[in-house]
C-alpha cells in the first residue's frame, strides 16, 4: 500500500461552531473538527478543504493556511474515497447529501440530529440506502473508549436519570442516542412539559419520560436556567448508582446506593467539572481511519438509529402538545 492509501481524506462542509469553531466574525468555541483532525494529521488524517458560504469564515481559514470553497461543487479534486462531514444546521441536509454524492463518495459523516423532522430522516435513510452511502451521525459518545467499557456496569441498571439543557434535537439527543447503544429502544414516550420555547426546534427542551424495551424506567428533565453545559445521565442499578457526566469533560462515579429512597440530584454541584473537551471528536476520527483504511467495526450511530432518535425527539413533542404517551 502506498501512503496516500494510508490516509483519509476530509471535507469539512460547514464551518461553523462545532467545525472551525468560528461563529459572528469571531472564533468563539472549541473547534471541535479542525483540532480533532489537527491532532492526528500527517499521520492519518488529512484535511483537504472545508465548504462554507460565509466570506468571514472563509477568509478566517484561508489565512491560516486552510483551502475554503464556497460550494461543494467548486472544489475540483474530489474523488470517491473522499469523506465529507457534514457539519451545517439540520437543514436541507438531503440536499447536501445528493450533492456529495455527485461524487460517488461512500462514507459520510453527518453532524447530530439527522434532521429535525423524522420524515425527513426517513427520506435520507431511503436515498443512503439506495446509493450504499454509509452515513455515520456523530453521535461521539458511543466512540469513547470509557464510554463503551462502562456498558460492563450497567447490566443491573433499573433506571436512569438524564439532566440536560440547551435543547431536547440538541444535547438530549446524545443521552437518546448513548441510551439506545447501551439498553435498545424505547416503548413508549410521556412528555411532561416544554421547559422553554426558542424560536429554533434544535434548542426547543422538553421534560419526559419513558420505558425501554429492556423494562428499565427514563427520566429526562431539563434545566434551562443553569448556564453551563449540562448533559449528566444517572444509572440507577441494583446496588450502586453510576453518575456520567459528558456536558464538558468525561467524568464518571460510582456510588453505593444505600436504600431505595432517591435523594435527587444536585446538578449545580457538577459546574466546576464542566470544562470543554473534544476528546470524543478525536475518537471519531480515529475510528473513521480504523473503518476505512483497517476494515474495523466500530460503533458508529448508523442511519437506522440516528432516525430513531428524530422519531424519539418528534414522539416526544407530540405527546407535550396532546398531553397523550406516545408508543414508538
Ligand atoms: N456532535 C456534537 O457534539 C455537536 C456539537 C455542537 C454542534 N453540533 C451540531 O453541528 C451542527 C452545526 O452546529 P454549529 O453550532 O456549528 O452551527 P453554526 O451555525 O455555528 O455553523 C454552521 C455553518 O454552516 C454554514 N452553512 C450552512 N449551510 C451551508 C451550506 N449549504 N454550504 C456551506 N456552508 C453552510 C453556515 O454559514 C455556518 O457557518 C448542528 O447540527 C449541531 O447540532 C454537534
Amino acid at each position: 500500500m502506498n501512503d496516500q492509501k494510508n490516509k483519509i481524506f476530509i471535507i469539512l462542509v460547514g464551518g461553523g461552531k462545532v467545525s472551525t469553531g468560528y461563529t459572528n466574525g469571531k472564533l468563539t468555541h472549541i473547534p471541535n473538527h479542525l483540532s480533532a483532525i489537527k491532532s492526528i494529521e500527517n499521520t492519518k488524517v488529512v484535511l483537504k478543504a472545508v465548504v462554507e458560504k460565509n466570506i468571514k469564515i472563509r477568509n478566517f481559514l484561508v489565512n491560516k493556511g486552510i483551502k475554503a470553497y464556497k460550494n461543494i461543487d467548486d472544489i475540483k479534486y474530489i474523488n470517491k474515497n473522499d469523506i465529507f462531514v457534514i457539519c451545517t444546521p439540520p437543514k436541507d441536509r438531503l440536499l447536501l447529501i445528493k450533492k456529495c454524492n455527485k461524487f460517488k463518495i461512500r462514507n459520510l459523516i453527518l453532524e447530530k440530529p439527522l434532521s429535525e423532522k423524522f420524515i425527513e430522516s426517513i427520506k435520507i435513510k431511503e436515498y443512503v440506502h439506495k446509493y450504499k452511502i454509509n452515513l455515520f451521525t456523530n453521535y461521539h459518545r458511543r466512540n469513547i473508549k470509557t464510554l463503551v467499557e462502562l456498558k460492563r456496569k450497567l447490566k443491573d441498571c433499573v433506571a436512569i436519570n438524564v439532566h440536560y439543557n440547551n435543547g431536547l434535537l440538541n444535547y438530549a439527543s446524545h443521552a437518546i442516542d448513548l441510551i439506545n447503544f447501551y439498553f435498545g429502544k424505547l416503548i413508549y414516550v410521556q412528555g411532561i412539559k416544554n421547559e422553554n420555547k426558542k424560536n429554533n426546534k434544535l434548542n426547543n427542551s422538553y421534560s419526559f419520560y419513558g420505558i425501554l424495551k429492556k423494562n428499565i424506567f427514563v427520566n429526562f428533565q431539563s434545566y434551562e436556567k443553569v448556564n453551563y453545559d449540562l448533559l449528566d445521565l444517572e444509572f440507577i442499578c441494583k446496588n450502586k448508582k453510576i453518575v456520567l457526566k459528558t456536558g464538558g469533560s468525561l467524568i464518571i462515579e460510582e456510588k453505593p446506593i444505600k436504600n431505595l429512597y432517591y435523594k435527587g440530584y444536585n446538578h449545580l454541584k457538577s459546574i466546576k467539572e464542566h470544562k470543554k473537551n473534544s476528546e470524543g471528536f478525536k475518537e471519531l476520527y480515529l475510528n473513521l481511519y480504523n473503518f476505512v483504511v483497517n476494515n474495523n467495526k466500530t460503533n458508529f450511530c448508523n442511519i437506522e438509529n440516528s432516525c430513531y432518535v428524530t422519531e424519539v425527539c418528534e414522539k416526544v413533542i407530540k405527546s407535550v402538545k396532546n398531553g397523550r404517551k406516545q408508543i414508538i
